[in-house]
């Protein structure tokens, strides 16, 4: 089943196009890297799937919804079947509970529920036993798999990530990475994960979509991208060639 499907999506700030005319499907259950160079338009294409900015031109559908002409009721819908995981996300003074609590507070769970649902989230991302801590004091490998159970603990359809191991040690990144995996393939969650670091794609994805410019240059699946790319650019980008 199609989940995602961008249809000649454009985003344009002042005179330049962040995103040129994209156009691309993601089936639920895909786990989709997003890869190319800084300033090739990752951060901009996931803002607008998650409906933090509208776009110039074009649509977004998710689920079958066109989000540009949904009403207002049903976008909180799509929405809160979304999670988006920061580069630096924000952690708030309190608990590392409260923090991880922080999304459920706003859907009317049952505090049994929302307990339960922190206790499974720092589980899943090793920090059980963290409950208590100040966030503030964390590292910042912990503080970034806390905001990530913050977002499990919401049990999103579709996990957006940006470059969200980008400034983490290895430790960290494999621990985040096999997560990820986990939370893919056990609970069929969607994953669209920006990255400039495509050893991690090759890594992860399912399928591999590069980016630069605000175009979508190619999208194939991992082995194709990385084994027999079919654009220039593409090839030089993987292949360490292309300086960014
Ligand atoms: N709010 C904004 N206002 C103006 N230009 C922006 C804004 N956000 C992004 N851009 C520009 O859009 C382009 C793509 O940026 P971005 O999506 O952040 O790329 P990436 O995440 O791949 O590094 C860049 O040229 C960037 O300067
Ligand atoms: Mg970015």
């Amino acid at each position: 089943m199609t989940l995602l499907k961008v249809n000649n999506l454009s985003k344009k700030y002042a005179e330049k196009y962040a995103i040129k005319d994209i156009s691309f499907e993601i089936e639920q259950g895909e786990f989709f890297t997003l890869i190319g160079p800084s300033g090739a338009g990752k951060t901009t294409l996931l803002r607008l799937i998650d409906l933090l900015e509208p776009p110039t031109s074009g649509q977004i559908e998710y689920n079958g919804w066109s989000l540009q002409t949904l009403p207002k009721k049903k976008i909180v819908h799509a929405r809160r079947e979304m999670g988006f995981v920061f580069q630096n996300p924000v952690v708030f003074s309190s608990t590392v509970k409260a923090n991880v609590a922080y999304g459920l507070n706003f859907r009317k769970l049952s505090t049994d529920e929302i307990d339960e649902r922190v206790q499974s989230a720092l589980d899943m991302v090793g920090l059980r036993g963290f409950e208590e801590r100040k966030a503030l004091t964390l590292s910042g490998g912990e503080i970034q798999r806390v905001a990530l159970a913050r977002t499990l603990a919401t049990e999103p359809n579709l996990l957006l990530l940006d470059e969200a191991t980008a400034d983490l040690d290895p430790t960290n990144v494999a621990l985040i990475e096999k997560v990820l995996k986990k939370f893919n393939k056990e609970k069929e969650v969607t994953i669209v994960m920006a990255t400039h670091n495509f050893f991690q794609a090759k890594r992860l994805g399912d399928s591999v979509g590069f980016l630069m410019e605000g175009e979508m240059i190619e999208i194939g699946t991992t082995d194709q991208i990385f084994n027999n790319p079919s654009d220039k650019r593409t090839e030089a980008f993987i292949s360490g060639e292309m300086i960014y």
